[in-house]
C-alpha cells in the first residue's frame, strides 16, 4: 500500500538520526499515525535511553487516540526487559489497533517474540514494509548480530593510477581537504577505527574525530602490531582515547590502552571475536594497503570506500583491488567515491 510505504520511509528516515548514538543497539523509527495523519513520531536516540515507540508514543499530544491509531515500527517491538522496559508491552498497554513492522528482529531476546507478544493480545500485526532498505539502515547491527563480528567499512584513498602510497611511504594527501572532512564524519559514526602497524609508523595518525561534531566519546582506535614492534611516541599510544593493541606476545591494560594477545593461525578471526564480545558493532579501517588486502582476502569486510583523485603517483605502493557490487558512486570535489558492497 502506498501510505505503509510512505508512513515506513518516515520511520527509517526518524531511525536514522540514531546513527552513531545507539551501538550496540539498531537504530529505530517510529511514527503513529491516525486516519491517514501522522500523529506522533520518535526514535532511539542514545544507547540506554528510550526507544523509538516510547519516544512516539510521548509526542502524541491526544493519547485518547491510539486506540485507533496504528504504530509504524521500522523494527520488531522488543519483548524483552533490557535497559529499558519491553515495547511490545507498551503498544498493548496503550491499545494501539495495529502496527507495522519493517524488519523483525534477529536478535536472538527478540526474534518473533514481540510480534508474537501483538498478535496474542490481539493487536493487528503487518511486517516487511520496505524490509531492504531497513536491512541496509541497520547493517551494522544485523551483522553484528547474525556473523557474530563488527560490520567491517574498509577505507581507502588512491590516485588515478592506483596508488596509495609513495615508493618512500609518503601518502600524504591524496583525497582533498573536502573529503577528509567527511571522513571525520564517518569516523563519528563508527565504534572504532582500525590500521596496520606501518601506517602508524609512517604517518602516526591520532584517528580521532577533529573535523566534525563528536556525539559521544570518540571511536575506539586499534592497532595490529604482532610483535609490538612499535615505540610509545605514537599518537595512537597518548591514551587519550580507549585504544586496543592486538599482538601475539602479551596481555597487558593500562587506563585507555589495551594490550591483546591472540593466537598467530587465526589472529584477525580471534580479533574480530573480541571485538564482537567487547559489543564494537562496526569498525571502520583506514589500511594500509596490506591490512586492506588480507582482510578482502578472508572476506572480513562488508563495504569499500574508496576515494580516487585526479593525481599520479607513477610508482609506489597499489591499492587493492575493489571486490564486491559497486553500491554508488559521487563526486566530493575533484575526487571519485566509490562504495562497494559485499553481497
Ligand atoms: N592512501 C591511503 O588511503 C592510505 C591509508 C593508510 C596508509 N597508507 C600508506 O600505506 C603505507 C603503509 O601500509 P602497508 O601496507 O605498508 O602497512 P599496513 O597495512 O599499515 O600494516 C600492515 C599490517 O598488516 C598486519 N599483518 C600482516 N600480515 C598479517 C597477518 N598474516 N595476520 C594479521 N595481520 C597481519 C601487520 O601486522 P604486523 O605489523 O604485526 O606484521 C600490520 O599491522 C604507508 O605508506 C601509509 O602512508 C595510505
Amino acid at each position: 500500500m502506498e501510505a505503509d510505504v510512505l508512513f515506513m520511509q518516515r520511520a527509517l528516515d526518524l531511525a536514522r538520526n540514531g546513527l552513531g548514538r545507539v551501538s550496540p543497539n539498531p537504530m529505530v523509527g517510529c511514527v503513529i499515525v491516525h486516519q491517514g495523519r501522522i500523529i506522533g513520531e520518535g526514535w532511539h536516540q542514545q544507547y540506554g535511553g528510550p526507544h523509538a515507540e516510547v519516544n512516539a508514543i510521548r509526542s502524541v499530544t491526544d493519547q485518547d487516540l491510539l486506540p485507533e491509531s496504528t504504530a509504524y515500527v521500522s523494527l520488531e517491538p522488543c519483548s524483552h526487559w533490557g535497559k529499558t522496559p519491553p515495547c511490545a508491552n507498551l503498544l498493548i498497554e496503550k491499545g494501539i489497533k495495529e502496527v507495522v513492522v519493517c524488519n523483525t528482529d534477529s536478535n536472538p531476546l527478540v526474534a518473533g517474540g514481540g510480534l508474537q507478544l501483538l498478535t496474542e493480545a490481539g493487536t493487528l500485526v503487518r511486517w516487511g514494509i520496505l524490509e531492504e532498505e531497513g536491512r541496509l539502515l541497520n547493517r551494522r547491527f544485523f551483522t553484528f548480530i547474525e556473523k557474530k563480528r563488527p560490520y567491517i567499512i574498509l577505507k581507502w584513498a588512491q590516485t588515478v593510477d592506483g596508488y596509495m602510497a609513495r615508493p618512500n611511504f609518503d601518502s600524504k594527501w591524496i583525497s582533498n581537504p573536502s573529503a577528509r572532512k567527511l571522513v571525520h564524519q564517518w569516523r563519528a559514526e563508527e565504534d572504532a577505527i582500525m590500521v596496520g602497524r606501518q601506517t602508524v609508523q609512517y604517518d602516526n595518525p591520532q584517528l580521532n574525530v577533529r573535523s566534525w561534531p563528536v556525539q559521544g566519546q570518540n571511536p575506539l582506535r586499534i592497532i595490529i602490531d604482532r610483535q609490538l614492534q612499535l615505540e610509545r611516541h605514537y599518537h595512537v599510544f597518548d591514551r587519550q582515547q580507549p585504544t586496543r593493541c592486538y599482538n601475539l606476545k602479551e596481555n597487558a591494560r593500562e587506563e585507555n590502552l589495551a594490550f591483546i594477545r591472540l593466537n598467530e593461525a587465526h589472529f584477525l578471526e580471534e580479533m574480530m571475536q573480541d571485538l564482537h564480545q567487547g559489543g564494537i558493532q562496526s569498525v571502520i579501517v583506514e589500511g594500509g594497503p596490506q591490512l586492506l588486502e588480507l582482510l578482502l582476502a578472508k572476506g572480513l569486510w562488508d563495504e569499500s570506500r574508496i576515494f580516487t583523485a585526479p593525481k599520479t603517483f607513477g610508482e609506489g605502493f597499489y591499492a587493492p583491488r575493489p571486490k564486491g557490487k559497486l553500491w554508488k558512486s559521487q563526486l566530493v570535489f575533484e575526487d571519485r567515491l566509490d562504495v562497494f558492497l559485499n553481497s
